[in-house]
């Protein structure tokens, strides 16, 4: 096993692997360096040494070699990452060091042995012929259609159930992967069952019949997945029919054709987003191959994290509509408000992309060139076919794009679209900015925290010295966040310095427990312990020192003991007063 593990390190760069899912990567003296994936954070403390091949994020302490990254960054186990880094290494593992018999990775070679099998149906079997010719029909080579593994499903109930069972693997799991299903399904509410029904309950079926086979990759070139297309079109049967959740396939973690696309979205800059598998194949027959389809669902922010892997440009091939609550649209809120750039791409006379690469593929690719800014197109799509003379039209024009602008995170952008809409209706440009910010006002959270802390502080002001307070408060917020660094501190807090009783009785709370479990102390064991009042107390308290966190300049500690002293000193004052 070790030797496994060796040989992949051996053969791996960990800068390299690391740049593929954080291209930001950047060399910083012996080391290098980016914003951490796994904590929020405004400067880089996630670093990487090629030297040791260790990786190690200075904020939030995680850290580790290759395995360990791919682990959490895939969010999965020893063996798969070992399975993704053996490919990437092309170093082949046995089966006997397999530990690789768990049921993931039983599941992926289910999905890529049946991948296999419809392949080879549609391109030498007899029952492919109809298959053949429709993909011949819609000019889809055959080079194209070894490159997307594609397949056929013919019309039988059993015939890939039975090649899964020839190759060993049992009913369960080929249920698991989401090619079979069990037709007790079928009759779990039927109470009265004929002959043939009992006979049949325990069977299991194929769930692709009659279908035009396209198999779902996850980046790493798995099969995890497959949609399945009918063959002519009819009403009362669905025209895709697709994999179902399983332990390897979740719709909302992938884009189809990723895996074929993620060099050249990288090389180019930019993903360019359709709406259908044949869209996304088309494409890349015709050489345009930054190319991935959403598969007719909402963008996942999922979706967003995987493709930002590769670039932050995306320009989408469908229709959206700016006043719609169509899933579509928050799917690209969600994009925008994880700052990527968004464009639009237009095409002549509402064809979708496969029409089009069909006619002449150059329209396709000018068409992408000519993409235009989200934000334009909003506009656009608003003001061209009305009459601004209207008030009525004026109304709803700045209804419509107001909270567009108003998610704009980068506040210039957001200066420049709201100039442009004063602009357009006419109206002073700050009324439009006030409206936004009132809107904002009472979402804003760190309005509300202000507005507790103030309360808080209302009540108490009558007993203590308000600065007091705030003192007294910042002190025990900073001992609350940084508990984990302050054992010197906590051991030996005046706790008498404190007069706020509510805040005196959080903090010897907290302290009792920290001393009482020393190394085992857990924030999140001690909090279950306190009431709801005190942990929404203890959160504010939080929240606060967050806020005011970035304003220290030397280190916690000597900002603690500055503070006590303070403390100390007005006491005596007051005293002497
Ligand atoms: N889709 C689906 N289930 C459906 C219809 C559509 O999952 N009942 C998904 C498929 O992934 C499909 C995408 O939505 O690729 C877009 O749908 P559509 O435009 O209808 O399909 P195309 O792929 O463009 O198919 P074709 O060009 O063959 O009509
Ligand atoms: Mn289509």
């Amino acid at each position: 096993m070790d030797n496994v593990t060796d040989e992949i390190k051996s053969r791996l760069d960990i800068v390299e692997v690391i740049q593929e899912y954080l291209p930001q990567l950047k060399q910083a003296g012996a080391n290098w360096k980016t914003l951490c994936p796994f904590h929020n954070e405004k400067s880089p403390s996630f670093t990487v040494s090629r030297e040791k091949q260790i990786w190690h994020c200075f904020g939030c302490s995680e850290g580790g070699d290759i395995f360990s990254f791919v682990m959490k960054m895939e969010g999965v186990e020893f063996v798969d990452a070992l399975r993704i880094l053996a490919k990437k290494a092309n170093v082949i593992l046995k089966k006997q060091d397999q530990q690789l018999t768990n049921q993931r990775a039983r599941l992926l070679d289910i999905c890529q042995l049946s991948a296999n099998f419809y392949h080879q149906i549609l391109i030498k079997m007899p029952s492919g012929e109809i298959a053949r010719k429709y993909f011949t029909k819609r000019k889809i080579s055959s080079p194209t259609a070894k490159d997307f593994q594609l397949g056929f499903a013919p019309d039988s109930w059993e015939n890939l159930t039975n090649f899964l069972l020839s190759k060993g693997f049992k009913e369960n799991e080929i249920v698991e992967s989401g090619m079979a299903i069990k037709s007790a399904n079928l009759f779990a509410k039927n109470k009265s069952l004929t002959f043939f029904q009992k006979k049949v309950r325990d069977k299991i079926y194929d769930r692709f019949r009659n279908r035009l086979m396209f198999p779902i990759c996850d980046v790493h070139e798995n099969v995890i997945g497959f949609s399945g297309r009918i063959l002519e079109d009819k009403k009362d049967e669905a025209k895709y029919i697709n994999t179902p959740q399983t332990l390897i396939y979740n719709k909302s973690q992938v884009l189809y054709g990723l895996n074929k696309a993620k060099q050249e979205i990288r090389k180019e800059n930019l993903a360019v987003m359709v709406e259908g598998n044949m869209d996304v194949i088309s494409s890349h027959q015709a050489g345009i191959k930054n190319v991935i389809a959403c598969s007719g669902t909402a963008l996942t922010l999922e979706q967003i994290k995987l493709l930002k892997r590769y670039s932050f440009n995306l320009a989408l091939a469908f229709d959206i509509d700016p006043a719609g609550q169509k899933a579509t649209k928050r799917g690209i809120d969600n994009a925008w408000q994880q700052e990527m750039n968004i464009k639009i791409i237009k095409l002549p006379e509402g064809k979708d992309p496969d029409e089009c690469i069909k006619k002449d593929a150059n329209v396709w690719q000018k068409a992408i060139k000519d993409s235009q800014s989200i934000m334009e197109y909003y506009f656009d799509s608003v003001f061209l076919n009305s009459d601004l003379s209207k008030v009525e039209n004026k109304k709803s024009a700045a209804k419509i794009l107001l909270p567009i602008i108003s998610k704009l995170t980068n506040k210039i952008e957001q200066a420049h679209w709201l100039q442009k809409l004063g602009e357009f209706l006419n109206i002073d440009e700050q009324i439009l900015r006030d409206s936004i910010i009132k809107k904002n006002a009472s979402f804003n959270s760190r309005s509300i925290i202000k507005e507790k802390n103030d309360s808080l502080i209302d009540k108490q002001v009558s007993l203590v010295d308000g600065q007091n307070l705030l003192l007294e408060e910042k002190i025990i917020g900073m001992i609350f966040k940084f508990h984990k660094n302050l054992k010197k501190i906590i051991l030996e807090f005046p706790l008498n310095i404190l007069q706020n009783k509510k805040l005196s009785e959080l903090a010897k709370n907290f302290i009792k427990d920290y001393i009482k479990n020393e190394e085992k102390f857990t924030e999140d064991k001690w909090i279950k312990s306190i009431s709801k009042e005190m942990t929404d107390y203890f959160n504010t308290l939080i929240f606060t020192t967050e806020k005011d966190f970035s304003d220290f300049d030397s280190s916690i500690e000597y900002e603690i003991q500055k503070n006590i002293n303070i403390l100390k000193k007005n006491k005596k004052k007051n005293l002497k007063k």
